[in-house]
């Protein structure tokens, strides 16, 4: 069986270690630090909250994952939802039934997960001032047990219409909470830096940062080379490097390379730097149609900048030899082509530096030509 894992939250045998980040993200949960979170896509943001969350011995896991939440309803929905999975004491669900009454709310079981599931009356909508009584009810809980709560993809609280209602909220309740720890986990740097350092913001300074990157090649290389050696299959620490290189050093991508390594390679084969290619031809071929979509949606100028960002690790955007690469003649019109870039969500700027957000988009770009 391949043993690469992507695309999901990975454990046990499956989670490379991350130890300093991992003890750091217990330490701050141990003293009450409520922490932000902050790492591109698929760099192992929730798979490291779960583990951490895992090593908090008689910590209970409260994770509401918000991403695409559009609705305050879908919100309080998440929220609730979350709250009676982890407690399932009949003394409390009466409480939460009590505290929720207005909304009509009955709790049952779901046939097929076998989860808690909560309904309410449609046609009663939630209002932002729901999410206050839902954080009593957290709080209710945090005197129970340890807690750990986790708001995963947080940023997309932005997409509320009222999320600054919302955000406001969210804090006047959560600062009273001292002896519970909030994790605030974030892929879209921007915004998530803007709700924690942005002064007018009501989360202004009030969780610790913590970035969450690649990981360190001394520890990334063996795993990959003892899940490489448990199907027969040789590698050498240049070709895996070279692996890590190709999918832009981020975990996910890392391991779906692998992967597709794995799958285009037999057991008893020493893998070379000659396999790489077939295994990212691979992922082209699935990934080809949503590739077409994205140049469909961008400009020509823009179009150049991607190639050019694709082609150099790492680049000033606003010198001439950029200007040269792309062939666009003025900064202000390859500013406006970034801009465009970085909304779309196409590529991203971290510490100055322009990145594709997808790797293999870049690697296809080159292969094809463009
Ligand atoms: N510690 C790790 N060891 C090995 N692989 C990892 C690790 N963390 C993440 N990965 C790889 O990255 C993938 C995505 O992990 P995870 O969902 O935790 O990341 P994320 O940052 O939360 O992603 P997203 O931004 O999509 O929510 C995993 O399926 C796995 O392939
Ligand atoms: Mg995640």
């Amino acid at each position: 069986m391949n043993p690469f894992r992507y695309g999901q939250v990975v454990s046990k045998g499956d989670f490379c270690s991350r130890s300093l980040l991992l003890k750091q993200l217990v330490n701050f949960a141990e003293s009450g630090q409520n922490v932000f979170l902050q790492g591109e896509r698929r760099t192992g943001k929730t798979s490291l909250i779960h583990e951490a969350a895992r090593k908090l011995s008689g910590y209970k896991l409260l994770y509401i994952d918000l991403l695409e939440v559009k609705t305050i309803d879908d919100l309080c929905r998440r929220m609730i939802t979350s709250i009676v999975r982890a407690e399932r004491r009949v003394s409390f669900q009466k409480k939460l039934l009590s505290t929720l009454a207005h909304l009509r709310p009955s709790l049952s079981i779901d046939p097929i997960t076998g989860f808690p599931t909560v309904s309410f009356d449609s046609r009663i909508g939630m209002k932002p001032d729901t999410i206050e009584g839902i954080l009593d009810l957290i709080a209710e809980l945090g005197r129970k047990k340890k807690l750990v709560v986790t708001f995963d993809e947080f940023q997309d609280v932005l997409n509320l219409r009222e999320s600054e209602r919302a955000l406001a909220l969210l804090r006047s309740r959560i600062q009273f909470q001292t002896s519970i720890t909030y994790f605030f986990a974030g892929s879209v740097r921007n915004q998530m830096n803007g709700i924690f350092t942005d002064p007018s913001s009501p989360f202004f300074k009030s969780a610790a940062s913590l970035e969450v990157g690649s990981i360190d090649d001394a520890v990334f290389v063996p795993f990959l080379k003892k899940k490489f050696l448990s199907g027969k299959r040789s590698i050498s620490t240049e070709t895996v490097k070279a692996v890590i290189r190709m999918a832009g050093s981020i975990p996910g991508d890392v391991q779906e390379l692998c992967a597709c390594i794995w799958d285009v390679t037999s057991a008893g084969e020493p893998i070379t730097e000659k396999q790489l290619p077939v295994g990212l031809k691979m992922i082209f071929a699935r990934e080809r149609k949503a590739y077409e979509a994205t140049l469909v949606s961008i400009a020509g100028q823009q179009l150049r900048c991607l190639v050019a960002l694709a082609g150099t690790d790492f680049v000033k955007p606003m010198s001439s030899e950029f200007l040269q690469k792309t062939g666009i003649r003025t900064t202000s019109s390859v500013q406006a082509a970034l801009k465009r870039l970085v909304k779309l969500k196409i590529i991203y700027r971290h510490k100055g530096v322009y990145r594709l957000a997808n790797p293999f988009f870049g690697s296809w770009l080159i292969w094809k030509g463009y």
